[in-house]
């Protein structure tokens, strides 16, 4: 985002969102990511910038604070990525975290050196700030009292250590390896933390992080969705001005809240479409239709193309075939009917922070090499159309939040995620209707046997598996040879990695006797139990 400093130092006499900004300056960790997320879970705008990012940016950007993220690299060996120097120029406070500590120990004179005992993961230190940043937070349980000291638990994960303060600093936490485990000068209001705030095993962590932002820098939390909201739909109208906007409508959380959003800056200058490629769930092109069309009054055009992309998909059994072909004849119904449009000058997609922030481009401190995430493919270049992108600085719980906010349906919101060529990639082999159509229904009675049961929150994605191969099962008293229902739920953070779901026996065993019931051309259910690696989530 652009921020405009002289905006901000006029005396302007209501705080805009952005005005209150966290600049997060990236040296590579694999938490980057979070500590921008716990920063707007205090309800203050962050941004993560890459550690060699031109002064003259930082200064425009006009932070209430600035943190330095945790890295891979090595201040002790004085060739590791150091801070630019404008960050201790502007006069807010600073917090430096892992690698980001030690940066500013190099930068105040303290010494930085390699720790013979490399701390990895829980550890448990001893609060001696008497300060600001971590005064009074304690994770001890009874003995509180009689403690002089308290404890936190924290994750730690770094190989240096500073081991000299530098000037003006004082020690605020250590444990029995790493005596300097946080540092502060509270007069400059720059701090260093050796373990990770940001990280979920740092029990007090979000606590930390408040103090930081709210109590330290002096940010006043207006980044809470309603803001947000009044925020993005102010922006998009300025943007769009009298033009129409485009919007492909998925049924996915991102796109549903983008339309939404745009709808409440343009009212009807909105079009969206809503291509029905035949492998949707059950029932997903209604409820899309009465939550945009009925409920909003949003104009949805509704393309039925089943039976095109069946045709399309005739004689393929290769899954990266199948998924090239799902979306090419994604890309050409669109087209088409956004050829039948006029007076459209913008396309509208759901792009949100992390595609933004690539994350390969994050673990190596470029984490500005900004990856142009198109949802839609290729439209007509005749078309020209300007790109609105208004989820781009949030993160999938902050859209989430917003999508409540403006009214969107839990149902909608709450939804495990579905691949973009949907059951295309759950048909193991070449697709049909008929196959689509017992997959549809299999899979619901899975889903609502989990709703149900109340495991359906409790994990991340759950769907059922359609194998055409011919197993036996007796029906009446006839032997039957037909194809399999496989039953797939996982448990994961980040999709990255996951583990297979330990669902109750019972509700394995109902939903498997209503399957082989209810689908007629299903003779066997079987659950899958692989993990994630060595097994993929989806099995194509
Ligand atoms: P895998 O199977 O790679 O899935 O463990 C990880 C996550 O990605 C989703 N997925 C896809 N999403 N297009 C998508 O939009 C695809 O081709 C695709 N393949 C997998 C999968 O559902 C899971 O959430």
């Amino acid at each position: 985002m652009s921020t405009n400093a002289d905006a901000r130092a006029a005396d302007a006499p209501t705080p805009d969102i952005h005005d209150e900004a966290i600049l997060i300056v990236d040296f590579g960790s694999q938490y980057t990511q979070l500590i921008a997320r716990r920063v707007r879970e205090a309800g203050v705008y962050s941004e993560i910038v890459p550690c060699d990012i031109d002064p003259e940016r930082v200064r425009a950007f006009a932070p209430r604070g600035v943190i330095l993220s945790g890295g891979p690299e090595s201040v002790a060996g004085e060739s590791g990525p150091r801070a630019p120097a404008v960050v201790f120029e502007l006069g807010v406070p600073v917090l430096g975290i892992c690698y980001g500590m030690q940066v500013v120990a190099s930068a105040f004179g303290g010494r930085v050196a390699a720790s013979a005992t490399r701390e990895f993961g829980y550890a448990r230190v001893e609060n001696l700030d008497a300060g600001g940043l971590l005064a009074g937070l304690s994770d001890d349980q009874s003995d509180h009292e009689s403690c002089e000291t308290s404890q936190l638990d924290v994750w730690m994960s770094h190989g240096d250590k500073v081991d000299q303060l530098p000037p003006g600093f004082t020690a605020i936490a250590r444990t029995p390896h790493a005596p300097l485990a946080a540092m502060a000068d509270i007069e400059r209001g720059i701090y260093g933390l050796q373990f990770h705030p940001e990280v979920t095993h740092t029990e007090q962590g979000q606590a930390i992080v408040e103090r930081f932002v709210l109590g330290i820098c002096g940010c006043h939390g207006l980044w809470q969705s309603d803001a947000i909201a009044d925020d993005l739909v102010a922006r998009i109208a300025d943007q769009i001005g009298d033009g129409g906007v485009l919007l492909a409508l998925s049924g996915g959380v991102d796109s549903a809240v983008t339309a939404a959003l745009v709808h409440r800056a343009v009212g009807d200058r909105l079009t969206c479409v809503f291509v029905d490629n035949g492998l949707l769930r059950e029932n997903e092109g209604d409820a899309v239709m009465a939550a945009f069309g009925d409920h909003f009054g949003i104009d949805v055009r509704r393309v039925d193309a089943g039976e095109r992309f069946m045709t399309a998909l005739v004689g393929v059994d290769d899954p990266e075939a199948k998924r090239r072909i799902i979306g090419n004849t994604f890309i050409e119904v669109f087209e088409e009917e956004a050829g039948r449009l006029t007076n459209v000058a913008w396309l509208a997609q759901g792009t949100i922070y992390p595609d933004v922030v690539e994350s390969a481009g994050a673990a190596t401190g470029k984490a500005d090499l900004i990856k142009s995430h198109h949802n839609v493919g290729g439209l007509p270049a005749e078309m020209n159309l300007g790109l609105v992108e208004p989820l781009r600085e949030l993160f999938k719980d902050e859209v989430r939040a917003l999508g409540h906010t403006l009214g969107l349906p839990g149902s909608m919101l709450n939804r495990h995620p579905f691949p973009g060529p949907g059951l295309g990639v759950r048909i193991l082999g070449e697709v049909n209707a008929s196959y689509a159509a017992r997959l549809r229904r299999a899979d619901a009675i899975f889903i609502e046997e989990l709703v149900a049961a109340e495991w359906y929150d409790r994990v991340d994605q759950a769907f059922a598996v359609f194998l055409p191969v011919s197993s036996v099962g007796v029906m009446g008293d006839g032997r039957r040879y037909e194809p399999v229902v496989a039953l797939r739920a996982v448990q994961t953070v980040d999709f990255m990695t996951a583990r297979w779901a330990w669902l109750p026996f019972e509700l394995i065993d109902r939903v498997s006797s209503r399957i082989v019931n209810e689908v007629d051309g299903i003779s066997r259910v079987v659950y899958d139990v692989t993990g994630k690696p060595p097994g993929t989530i989806e099995w194509e």
